[in-house]
């Protein structure tokens, strides 16, 4: 049963006493609500290290005003149950927002490019409250490793460079996409879904598949992907396309010949949900 840690203290000592009997440390950032996307990073952790902390807290730096932060799913409890039953993690650091934020934050960690486009566009500041929470998290546990998924291919994109930039003494590493059997990403955001909205959201995956697809068959105009992922998206009679794009990774630079590393990220309003998805591809 992993240890439940409320304070900084409290993770710093169990930290140190994991650091004193010679164990590598990685980190888990989450907001909690766990499905199996998180669930793989946790197992991905524990073939990295050997004290595996998986942090919950929904930030409420990252939320815009008029998004979710209220209404965000959370359940400690049924939480705690899914780490028990998958037996990896060690410790969970869930503090309370007074924890983390004692009094408002004067600190930002921005990364102003990268966090522009994409999601950036929709939610500004979204980013920037990511990248310092993450950055908190990464000075009150010290992980030698932290886990992310590939599924916000941006936010690994940010962290990545935050990461670089600052010389951090902690390896990344970005663990694939965890769909349910129809290719839906799973999120926690999932719970928001009616039925039928459940069923529309599958067109995200539908329209990843399809430019992937294209591409693999010679494609190399980005603008025609681009167009034929939208008019994918706007088909669909529950969708309510935010974007469809095509960029280069891991600068997210906006391309016109399709080349090298690449991300095809789509985002999509289904009902109140807003869900995103991506395929990253290595193209010839
Ligand atoms: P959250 O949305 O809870 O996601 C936590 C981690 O799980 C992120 O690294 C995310 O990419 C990964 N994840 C989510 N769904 C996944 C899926 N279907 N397959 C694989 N990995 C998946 O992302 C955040 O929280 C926050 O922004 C956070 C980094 C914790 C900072 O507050």
């Amino acid at each position: 049963r992993p240890a439940l840690l409320r304070t900084i203290p409290d993770v710093r000592q169990a930290v140190r006493a994991a650091r004193q009997e010679a164990k590598r440390v990685a980190l888990v950032p989450t907001m909690g609500y766990l499905h199996d996307g998180h669930l793989a990073l946790v197992a991905r952790a524990k073939e990295e290290a050997d004290f595996v902390v998986v942090s919950i807290f929904v930030n409420p730096l990252q939320f815009g005003p008029s998004e979710d932060f209220a209404s965000y799913p959370r359940d400690l409890d049924r939480d705690l149950g899914l780490l028990r039953e998958q037996g990896l993690a060690d410790a969970v650091f869930a503090p309370s927002v007074e924890e983390m934020y004692p009094q408002p934050i004067r600190t930002q960690v921005s990364l102003p490019t990268l966090s522009d486009r994409l999601c950036g566009r929709s939610r500004p500041g979204h980013f920037t409250g990511v990248a310092t929470v993450v950055s908190k998290l990464f000075h009150i546990v010290q992980p030698d490793v932290a886990c992310f998924g590939q599924k916000d291919g941006q936010q690994l994109a940010i962290i990545q460079r935050m990461v670089a930039d600052l010389n951090l003494p902690i390896r990344i590493v970005g663990v694939p996409t965890v769909r349910e059997p129809d290719g839906l990403a799973k999120s926690s955001r999932n719970v928001y879904l009616t039925p039928e909205e459940r069923e529309h959201a599958v067109v995200l995956y539908r329209t990843l598949s399809w430019a992937k697809e294209r591409i693999l068959a010679g494609e190399r105009r980005a603008d025609v992907i681009r167009q034929g992922m939208r008019e994918r998206i706007e088909a669909d009679p529950v969708a309510r396309l935010d974007y469809a794009d095509l960029v280069s990774m891991p600068d997210l630079e906006s391309i016109e010949r399709i080349e090298g590393d690449i991300m095809l990220a789509v985002a999509a309003y289904f009902g109140k949900a807003r869900l995103i998805d991506n395929f990253q591809m290595h193209v010839q």
